[in-house]
């Protein structure tokens, strides 16, 4: 039996989705922990595309269990229509009785408070994240497991929807939502979604209990964290190993294996810093063959270097037994390729932890470690055979941050990836 949790190292889009559905053959259950629908997880099988937002990467598999934890915040509406869109057998879904759901309210305020931000806008998904967790955290938010009351429902709708109309008034955001209005759509919710609302943390322990292999499946990255992010510009929730625990209602020290998954290079969608942001023509190809545009919401991400400082932070919070190292493909044929191996700060010295202060952060300049590229003809993944100049840097990157590399991903598909 192991538990193993999947975490994104970077500002999120690593790879996760992929790396999850890989790891996903060997085991019986697979939770989502935190975040929301603002993830976007792609995976790809036997050539065709799979985008998933809110349900767990496993759910295309059809004896694997799938959890929606206490951790994450649920808009019903957009897991519906997941699951509507998923063609052929599904996996089991369950969701946990504790998960934060995403009202009509939440979405409209996540609008508001971007436009009323001026320079310090986040660039949210924009769907209603933030609000959500809020609410969560002022102790008026509406659980899965609320709706399955009606006295309950009407209960908690007349504490949070006054809150949440006084604040859309104060964005100057109208709106014609009602108790009554609301009350319905829950119920709704509840037809169509109830038989699926569990007590997911007993439904998960029971699995470990039992011995099967269970994955968390991290969500967002460890540097838009709402702690450890480049704060404010963060998700509103927690996507470490600590995190994981929590939001699928396991204890820390039933995690056996932590796996942090990396590109080779570096993205990051919406504001805040980017200190190996490319912009230039070759943060432009790594855009259009790495085809860098969200799964979410099609913006396109911004792109840079690998940044050794930050996953020296995302390691320290999290404890990676492994790295997973995705887009190696994408790196193919450069002339060279640059690692950021530490900043300079503004009076010349070296800076070799990850500031919290963006200020100090926005005067922080890269120190590069420059590699001589690598050309595709030399992969073969049939026979696990990758050229010495990305051997060299997978080495370095591996021994800099004295974590073992067990993944290898040369591609989208679940073929195009070398277990080290
Ligand atoms: P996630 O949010 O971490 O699951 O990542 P996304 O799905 O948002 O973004 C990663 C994108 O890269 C997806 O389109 C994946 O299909 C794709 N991908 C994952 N690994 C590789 C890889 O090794 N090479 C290439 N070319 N694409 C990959
Ligand atoms: P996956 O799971 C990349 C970013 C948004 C924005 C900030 C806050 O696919 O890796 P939010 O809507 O969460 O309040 O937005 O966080 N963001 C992500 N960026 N991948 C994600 O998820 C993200 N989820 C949120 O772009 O900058
Ligand atoms: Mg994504």
């Amino acid at each position: 039996m192991t538990v193993t949790t999947i975490i994104g190292a970077q500002w999120g889009d690593e790879g996760k989705g992929k790396i999850t559905d890989y790891l996903a053959d060997n085991s019986k259950v697979v939770a989502r922990s935190q975040g929301g629908n603002n993830a976007g997880h792609t995976i790809v099988i036997d050539g065709k595309k799979y985008k998933l937002h809110l349900l767990p990467s496993g759910i295309l598999r059809k004896d694997m269990v799938n959890v929606v934890g206490n951790g994450v915040v649920v808009n019903p509406d957009v897991l519906l229509k997941e699951l509507a869109n998923l063609d052929g057998e599904r996996g089991q879904l369950f969701i946990s009785d504790r998960a934060h759901v995403i009202m009509p309210y939440h979405k409209l305020l996540d609008g508001g408070e971007e436009s009323s931000k001026g320079k310090l806008m986040i660039g949210t998904t924009g769907n209603g994240i933030g609000p959500c967790y809020s609410d969560k955290a002022s102790r008026i938010g509406i659980r899965m497991g609320d709706l399955l009351d009606d006295d309950i429902i009407i209960e908690r709708l007349e504490k949070a929807l006054p809150r949440n109309q006084a604040l859309l008034a104060h964005y100057g955001i109208d709106n014609d939502l009602t108790v009554d209005s609301l009350f319905e759509i829950c119920k709704e919710w509840r037809n169509q979604l109830g038989d699926f609302v569990t007590d997911a943390s007993l439904l998960v322990n029971r699995h470990i209990d039992n011995g099967d292999n269970v994955l968390l499946e991290g969500a967002q990255g460890v540097h838009i964290d709402i702690e450890y992010g480049t704060y404010p510009f963060v998700t509103s929730s927690s996507p470490t190993t600590a995190g994981a625990a929590l939001g699928s209602g396991i204890a820390p020290s039933k995690i056996d294996n932590v796996v942090g998954v990396t590109k080779a290079y570096l993205t990051r969608v919406g504001s805040g810093p980017f200190p190996t942001e490319l912009e230039d023509k070759v943060g432009e190809m790594i855009r259009e063959k790495g085809q860098e545009f969200g799964t979410t919401t099609g913006r396109p991400r911004r792109c840079g270097w690998l940044d050794l400082v930050m996953l020296e932070l995302s390691n320290r919070i999290c404890g990676f037994s492994s790295l997973a190292i995705t887009k190696l493909d994408i790196l193919s044929d450069m002339d060279e390729i640059k690692v950021c191996v530490a900043y300079k700060g503004e009076d010349g010295s070296e800076i070799n932890h990850f500031p919290s202060s963006l200020s100090h952060l926005a005067k922080c300049t890269p120190v590069y470690k420059i590699f001589p590229g690598w050309s595709s003809s030399g992969i073969d993944i049939s026979k696990g055979i990758i050229p010495e100049e990305m051997k060299n840097f997978l080495d370095f990157v591996s021994e800099s941050l004295n974590i073992p590399i067990s993944i290898v991903s040369l591609g989208p598909g679940r073929d195009e990836t070398i277990i080290f």
